[in-house]
């Protein structure tokens, strides 16, 4: 039987794993970490991350085939193949701080794989890493290896949080870079075999370590440039009365654009994007590119932009105040069907308004009150790191609160902002809701999903980013 360990039980080595155990009944799989509460939540009926399917997943294998453990070293050791996906965060000090990725997590991995090894081993980069990364984790093993062979794999995940498991079951595409020599081949083969399995052949494509290492960094960048790139038109339509969805669905009719991921918004969220381009513009600085490293930062101006953008409206319409105002913010993760806050635009969104004064009442199906507060007191790129390593607990803002439904956050609120796209958003009763609140009431829709016109005729002034503006914005411009 192949045995494979993970090290990091989080949102892609927990559902990774699972997929792979479920779909390889013969191979055991063993998920491990060093954070106990998470390994207990992985062992309990409530995971420690959602996403819909896997709990269903993890159910048909837990026990069987899969396993989840804080024994880190005798899995390491007993496992043919070892995927390393631990976390990659930003650097906050030293040399490239704010930009370059922190190795610490991946390289103290790499020395116990080193220090525990008895027999050879794969070991496959899921972590998304700079490019060369592999080389340093290659340098790491053989300079300790004890006469043992190590092949070093760079297999990255392109899964999306809330889609996780519908990802990993049918992948665009399944990246295996290794080396060019035979002991590389034959690694890649065996990686090749295990995701087989599920995966049709010609999904699975095959390279170099560098170019797999890249194109995990290109195709979050391509990512996210989109999505800067219609959000940059979105201003421009709300100053010219075009309208930024069918702006999008035009040119998305262009089979050589395509419709996808052209959702103008508050801006894009999650612990990847940024933290994926930050570490590709610093690789460019690097190599002495700073003009390509200066086109990509630009993709990272402009969803902050975007962001202030959105508050400077939402103060500049309430009468360019929002002073003791009871603001409600419906949806705090970074985007719906998952409980992730990693980098959401919630968090400066919210920060803006607080700025401004606003008394905030937040709710989120999926997010509790220790999170958001967290998350609203903790320092740039300090949330990637782990808990004992951030700083002392982060004292909770006064002018916040968090309560569990939507018509409590309105009532008696002088505006609603809509920061993330749950669907029961749009089948809110909204004239229930405009009669409990302060009037003018304002909905500042920062996800696109709610039906303009009908609120408006309920009464509400509606702020629909990209869209035609309401007379009432147009005579209250808000300087970005
Ligand atoms: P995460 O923070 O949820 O999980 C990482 C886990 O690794 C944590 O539970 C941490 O305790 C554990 N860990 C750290 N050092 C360890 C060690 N030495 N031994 C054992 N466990 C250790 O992170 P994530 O979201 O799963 O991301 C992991 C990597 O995958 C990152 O490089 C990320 O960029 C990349 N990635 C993430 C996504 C995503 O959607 N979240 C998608 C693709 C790639
Ligand atoms: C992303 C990549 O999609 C995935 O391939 C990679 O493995 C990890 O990073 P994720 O961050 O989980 O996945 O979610 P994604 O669906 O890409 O959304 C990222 C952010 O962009 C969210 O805040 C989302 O709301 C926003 N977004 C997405 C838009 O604003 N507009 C769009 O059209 C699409």
């Amino acid at each position: 039987m192949v045995k494979i360990c993970c090290i990091g039980a989080g949102y892609v080595g927990g559902p990774t794993m699972a997929v792979i155990a479920l779909k390889c009944p013969k191979v055991e799989v063993v998920v491990v970490d060093i954070s106990v509460p998470r390994i207990t939540a992985w062992n309990s009926d409530t995971l420690p991350i959602y996403e819909p399917g896997l709990d269903d997943v993890v159910k048909q294998c837990r026990g069987k085939n899969l396993f989840f453990s804080t024994d880190v070293e005798k899995h390491v050791a007993e496992a043919d193949i070892i995927f390393v996906s631990v976390n990659t965060p930003t650097k906050t000090r030293g040399l490239g701080a704010g930009k370059a990725a922190d190795l610490t997590y991946w390289e103290s991995a790499a020395r116990m794989i080193a220090d525990v090894s008895k027999s050879d081993k794969i070991v496959v980069e899921k972590s998304t890493v700079p490019v060369k990364t592999a080389e340093a984790i290659e340098k790491i093993l053989t300079h300790n290896s004890k006469g043992i062979n190590y092949q070093i794999l760079s297999n990255p995940e392109f899964l999306a949080e809330g889609t996780a498991i519908q990802d990993l079951f049918h992948p665009d595409r399944v990246l295996i870079g290794g080396r060019e020599t035979p002991g590389g081949q034959k690694a890649i083969q065996a990686l090749k075999s295990v995701y087989a399995e599920w995966v049709p052949e010609d999904r699975i494509i095959t390279t170099n370590l560098w170019s797999a290492e890249l194109s995990k960094l290109a195709a979050n960048a391509f990512l996210a440039q989109r999505i800067s790139s219609v959000n940059a038109m979105s201003a421009l339509c709300e100053a010219t009365g075009a309208d930024v969805a069918e702006v999008s669905h035009a040119i998305g009719k262009d089979s050589r654009i395509g419709p996808k991921f052209l959702n103008a918004s508050v801006g894009f969220g999650g612990s990847c994007f940024q933290k994926d381009i930050l570490n590709l513009v610093y690789i460019c600085e690097c190599n002495g590119l700073p003009e390509v490293a200066t086109y990509w930062k630009q993709v990272i101006k402009v969803n902050d932009y975007q962001k202030t953008r959105f508050v400077n409206r939402v103060v500049a319409s309430m009468f360019n105040t929002v002073s003791g105002k009871k603001i409600a913010v419906l949806g705090f993760a970074f985007k719906k069907d998952t409980g992730d806050t990693r980098e959401t635009p919630a968090i400066d969104v919210c920060k803006g308004l607080l700025g401004d004064n606003a008394r905030l009442s937040i709710y989120d199906p999926q997010v509790n009150e220790d999170q958001m507060q967290r998350d609203l007191t903790m320092n740039k790129f300090d949330w990637d790191h782990p808990i004992h390593l951030q700083p002392m607990s982060p004292t909770s803002v006064k002018q916040v609160s968090m309560v569990w439904d939507a018509y409590t956050a309105a009532k008696d609120a002088h505006g609603i902002c809509i920061l993330t796209e749950w669907d029961e958003f749009k089948t809110l009763d909204f004239q229930k809701i405009f009669d409990n609140m302060q009037k003018p009431a304002f909905v500042f829709d920062g996800r696109n999903i709610v039906d303009a016109d009908k609120l408006r005729e309920i009464g509400f002034i509606v702020y629909s980013i990209g869209k035609p503006l309401d007379p009432w914005l147009k005579d209250m411009p808000a300087v970005a």
